[in-house]
Formats: structure tokens, C-alpha cells, sequence
């Protein structure tokens, strides 16, 4: 059968045909009018991670983001309230603001110089008068974002008037998403540092796919992990090493969001002590040593080792290590994906530095193995038409996946349960055409 026409229909047949609990057709990555579709049904149709608040903490700053493909800039107003405006001038389309991130109370378009308040109003349009009487400025005010919610300072959006609200989305990963952000200690999570970027020529599912994939550590990462095992003799994740055996599981939380779990084996007997080298680390140890009670000395250093999660929100969060990474589609072959370091509020100052130390790790010495990993997927699955299917059914029919509370089911940590959990959602989204909507008052253009 020809898939890449049985797609194009798009019946629910034909999703339950390019994805089932054993296999995913090529076209899946490589087709752009899956892609097209995945930018309505998906990124439009549930929510999309775009900011973590304290990017934007104070009146008028914000941020330039994606919400799939779509240019959005993520605004507070004079009153503290978010926005996530479309960053295309109503009036030819040109993007508006072409900074990063900053301070606006407004936003003037470099093309003819309307001028925008933060909150997507037009207030000024030069030479006005040659619009005449009629000419209403509400009609142009910025495609905007219907549904703006923050879960614990993580900011999302999404298009779908009908969504379900955001902590219904999140359902049971809220319970790890807090204790994500309470594990480090301190008052808060602070995102505030430079960030660690990507453009990768990859589909944003073959980054996905990944985040939840305890198979690929000893193979992909081999040359860390000898690296770290000839020098300083084994240390952090050489646990992964024979994965089954050990204690990690994979979990699927319910609608399309996964988990990873090290933490077991990574305290045991302590993290910090299986942490790989780093610098500084000794000059920690004697403060802690030196400043520190007793029994206070190991939890404090183990508040600078990262979190042993892999906590994956589809589709587009995934909170790694200490790290938030975001995940923003092109273009079906071109994905940005960026790690945001993390900050703790409240705590000494020594402890963040370690923490950082911690964050440039493995996004140096690791994902730039995933990387390459990503783009030479994608190669193969663009460039042999003829080889159709990618196999997601490792430990399907080995009868070790198990029920947990609350309708978790997890499987052991080199299963592809999270390959065949997150897909299951992505066919259910993929099935219908969500009520997308960026004029929400009704303001047609
Ligand atoms: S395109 Fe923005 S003012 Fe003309
Ligand atoms: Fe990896």
C-alpha cells in the first residue's frame, strides 16, 4: 500500500495505519503535510510550552517565542498580565519585533510604522487620515493566543478555544512537575541564564522520541561514558549501562507525557558522589564541610547534582537533568531546540554555581551525541523512500509493563512504553480539527 497517498485523506483510518504500538511510517517524519497538520491538530490544538514566568518578571518586559511554527512574542502588560501576541503586523504581515527579549510598553513595526501596546491594541498609524471615517483600530489589533495559562510559574498557550484547561493537560505529571521544581530546595526556579541552543536539521518527534529512550545511553554516549570510567573509574549514569537490570522504569502519565526515573539508582548511596568531575567541586565540598551541620552536609551537595528526571510534557517540554529544554518545529525536517540552565532562588550562591556547573555537562559532553543522532534519523527516514517503517516495540511483548497508582503504567527504562504513549496522543489529537482561533473577540480582519 502506498502510505504517503493513504495519508493524505486523512480519515482516522489512515492515522491508525502510519502508527501503531509496533511501528510508525517514514512519512510520519518526512511527509510536510503531516507536518501542516501537526502545526493545527497539535501545536495549535493543545498546549504548547512557550516561557518559563521569571523570564519575564517585571511590567512591559517579554520575550520573543514559538508557538509551533508561529512567531509569538510572550508579553506582560503595565498590569502584569501575560499576553502571547502573533509577531506578524497586521497590516502587511511583516514580523514586528525582530529583538529577543527586552523592556516595551509598545511595539512599532519597522516596515510603515503602525504601532502596537503591549496588550496587541494598535494605537498609532502614520498619515491615518488616508484610511477615512470607517478606518476602526480594534479590527487591527494582534492575532493573539485565546488561552494563557502558568502551572507553577511554566507558561503555556494554545489556539484550541476548547482545550481541556492546562492542569487537566498536565493531569498526572503535575504531581512530578512539583517535584521537579521542589527537589532542588530553595524559594523558587529561577530561568535567567544565557541559553544552550540547537538548529537542527531533524523533525521535532525525532527529539521526542529520545527524551524518553533509556535504550540509546550506553551506545550513543559510550564515549562519555569510557571517558568518565577510564579517567575517574565509572561515576554518573553508568547505571545505564545494563538498563534492564537496574532499577529505572519508564512511565506513561497520561496524555502523551512520559517519565524517565534515575533517581533510585542515582542516590544510591549518593548522588553527589557519583557525580562526574567538575570544577569546583572540591572547593564545595570543604564550604559545606567547614559551614555546614553534620547532617546537613549531604543534602546540601546533593542540591547541586541535577534532578535523575526525565520529565517529558508533550510536546514540546522536556525537563532534563536541571534543565529546562523546549523543542520549536520549523519546518518538518528543521527543529530549534534549546536548553535553558536553571537557577535557584534562596539559596547560597555557591550552590547555583555548582548547579551550573552541573547544566553545562551534559548539554556539552551528551547532547551533541543525541544531535547527531537526530539529523542522521532523519537522513534516513527523507532519503530511502522504498524503507518504510521506524520500530517502536521494544519490551511489547515481553509482559513487564506494570500498573502503578492512579492509572500510571510504567515498563522497564529500555522499553519504548514512551514511544507508544506519546503516539497514542498524537493520533487522538491528529483525529480532530480543533476550533483554532487568534482574533478571540471576534475582531475579524
Ligand atoms: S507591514 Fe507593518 S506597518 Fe506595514
Ligand atoms: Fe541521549
Amino acid at each position: 500500500m502506498n502510505m504517503e497517498l493513504a495519508t493524505t485523506d486523512r480519515t482516522d483510518g489512515a492515522w491508525d495505519q502510519v502508527v501503531t504500538d509496533t511501528r510508525v511510517h517514514r512519512s510520519v517524519y518526512a511527509d510536510p503535510s503531516i507536518f501542516q497538520h501537526e502545526m493545527a491538530s497539535i501545536f495549535a490544538g493543545t498546549w504548547v510550552y512557550l516561557l518559563h514566568e521569571s523570564e519575564i518578571p517585571n511590567a512591559n518586559d517579554f520575550r520573543a517565542a514559538r508557538l509551533g511554527s508561529r512567531p509569538v512574542i510572550v508579553t506582560r502588560d503595565a498590569k502584569n498580565q501575560l499576553h502571547v501576541l502573533m509577531n506578524r503586523c497586521t497590516h502587511r504581515g511583516a514580523t514586528i519585533c525582530r529583538e529577543k527579549s527586552g523592556q516595551a510598553a509598545t511595539f512599532t513595526c519597522p516596515y510603515h510604522g503602525w504601532r502596537f501596546k503591549n496588550d496587541g491594541k494598535l494605537m498609532g498609524v502614520p498619515g491615518r487620515d488616508a484610511y477615512g471615517n470607517a478606518f476602526s483600530r480594534d479590527r487591527f489589533s494582534l492575532g493573539r493566543a485565546p488561552r494563557v495559562e502558568s502551572y507553577r510559574g511554566f507558561v503555556f498557550a494554545t489556539l484550541n478555544q476548547e482545550a481541556p484547561d492546562l492542569e487537566t493537560h498536565l493531569g498526572q505529571a503535575r504531581f512530578f512537575i512539583d517535584q521537579w521544581l521542589d527537589q532542588g530546595g530553595g524559594d523558587g526556579l529561577v530561568v535567567q541564564s544565557s541559553a544552550h541552543r540547537f538548529h537542527l536539521k531533524c523533525n521535532w518527534k525525532l527529539i521526542f522520541d529520545n527524551a524518553g529512550d533509556g535504550y540509546h545511553v550506553p551506545f550513543s554516549h559510550q564515549s562519555l561514558l569510557k571517558m568518565t570510567a577510564d579517567r575517574y573509574g565509572g561515576g554518573d549514569m553508568t547505571y545505564f549501562g545494563d538498563a534492564d537490570k537496574s532499577s529505572m522504569r519508564v512511565y506513561d502519565l497520561g496524555n502523551g507525557h512520559t517519565l524517565i526515573d534515575q533517581r533510585e539508582e542515582m542516590y544510591n548511596p549518593s548522588a553527589w558522589k557519583q557525580q562526574r568531575p567538575q570544577p569546583g567541586r572540591e572547593t564545595f565540598e570543604g564550604s559545606v564541610a567547614a559551614r555546614k551541620p553534620q547532617d546537613e552536609q549531604s543534602s546540601t551537595l546533593d542540591m547541586a547534582v541535577g534532578s535523575g528526571m526525565n520529565l517529558n510534557i508533550f510536546p514540546n517540554l522536556l525537563l532534563i537533568g536541571n534543565q529546562i529544554q523546549v523543542i520549536e518545529p520549523l519546518s518538518v525536517g528543521e527543529t530549534i531546540l534549546t536548553w535553558y540552565a536553571t537557577t535557584l532562588d534562596g539559596v547560597d550562591e555557591e550552590v547555583n554555581v555548582m548547579r551550573m556547573r552541573t547544566q553545562e555537562d551534559f548539554p556539552i559532553l551528551g547532547e551533541t551525541d543525541d544531535a547527531a543522532n537526530f539529523e542522521a534519523c532523519q537522513q534516513g527516514l527523507m532519503s530511502i523512500p522504498e524503507e518504510e517503517w521506524v520500530d517502536i516495540s521494544r519490551h511489547v511483548t515481553t509482559n513487564t509493563d506494570r500498573a502503578e497508582r492512579d492509572g500510571i503504567v510504567s515498563g522497564p527504562v529500555t522499553s519504548d512504553l514512551h514511544l507508544r504513549a506519546y503516539f497514542r496522543r498524537w493520533k487522538e489529537l491528529m483525529k480532530v480539527k480543533p476550533n483554532i482561533q487568534t482574533r478571540p473577540e471576534g475582531d475579524a480582519q
